[in-house]
């Protein structure tokens, strides 16, 4: 684990000017019910893990573009510190106050509680976590060869290092004044429907939906918002094989459709500007024309 720290004493009170000014803020009568610091500045700090490359790289520029404190994790500091330097080159070197790189492996414990830890010394409150990394594993292998290794990493990726961040989240959520925050798991369509030779990347997408319902039903009661976003065919490193021809349900491999991931970033952020007494329980995005909806 390594932060990267760039703290800057005025960087709690730049969130709030921007979050006040921002379009998206709760409406009037969520406004009434909800605690004002709700809508302060801490309340917009999100911790996005795989940030360095793709979707989560996406999300986490959308949301420093609208003003949001974000803690960028994943393996490679080197790709998480690109992310930054993007942002940077697009907002102003100032966005680094409110960016914070820290080499997380999501399936290991204390890796985890370390990000928290780091991002809560670093913003204080946490207002959202994009529990965003993901691994497709050896993709075409058989199901009778897969090896155990190789469904154990996945399952080790996908469910239980998105348990161990969202379970991290929800306690600090809980435990923060005022209580509360929302939390955002990355699904897939393969949460509803799988691809042939993906029993790993499917069986664990599956289970996020239980993880993203169990988690919605119990953060009712500490106004923790939990919702999924089922993504189709959004074009990142995972999706190469889109472009180059993947094995289709009936044998035939064939090029399938693919969309930008701006278009993923922007309905992650919808989906984190809500007022908490709102929540997108499950949104499916997906490249328009891809093989899903009509068996085919
Ligand atoms: N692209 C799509 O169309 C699509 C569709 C449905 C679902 N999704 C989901 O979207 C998520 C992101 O995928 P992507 O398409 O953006 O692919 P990607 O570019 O390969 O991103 C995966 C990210 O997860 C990180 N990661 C992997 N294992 C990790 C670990 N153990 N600890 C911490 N970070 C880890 C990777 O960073 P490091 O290697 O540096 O750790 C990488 O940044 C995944 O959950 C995927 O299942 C994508």
């Amino acid at each position: 684990m390594n932060a990267e720290r760039t703290a800057s004493p005025n960087a709690r009170r730049t969130d709030l000017q921007d979050q006040r000014t921002d379009p998206q803020e709760a409406p009037e009568a969520a406004r009434e019910t909800a605690p004002e610091t709700d809508s302060g500045a801490a309340a917009r700090t999100a911790v996005v893990t795989g940030a360095g490359s793709g979707i989560g790289r996406s999300v986490a520029l959308e949301l420093l573009r609208a003003g949001w404190s974000v803690a960028l994790a994943g393996r490679r500091d080197t790709t998480l510190r690109e992310t930054v330097d993007l942002a940077a080159a697009e907002l102003g070197d100032a966005v680094r106050e409110r960016a914070l790189c820290v080499r997380t492996d999501v399936s290991e414990p204390d890796d985890v509680t370390a990000l928290f830890a780091a991002a809560r010394e670093r913003f204080g409150r946490l207002g959202l976590l994009f529990n965003n990394a993901g691994t497709f594993g050896p993709g075409g292998v058989p199901v009778e060869e897969l090896p155990y290794d190789a469904w154990r990493h996945v399952v080790d990726t996908n469910l239980n290092g998105a348990f161990l961040c969202a379970q991290a989240a929800f306690r600090q959520m809980k435990e923060q004044e005022p209580r509360g925050g929302r939390i955002i798991n990355n699904g897939s369509v393969s949460a509803h429907a799988p691809r042939p030779h993906s029993v790993a990347y499917t069986a664990t997408k599956h289970a996020l939906t239980g993880l993203t319902k169990s988690l919605s039903l119990d953060g009712r009661p500490y106004r923790i918002a939990v919702g999924q976003i089922d993504i189709g065919n959004a074009a990142t490193d995972m999706t190469a094989r889109m472009r180059s021809g993947i094995l289709q349900a009936d044998g035939d491999v064939a090029v399938e459709p693919v969309m930008d991931v701006a278009d993923v970033a922007r309905t992650v952020r919808h989906m984190a500007e809500l007022p908490l007494e709102a929540n997108v329980q499950f949104a499916t995005v997906l490249a328009t024309a891809m093989p899903y909806i009509g068996r085919g």
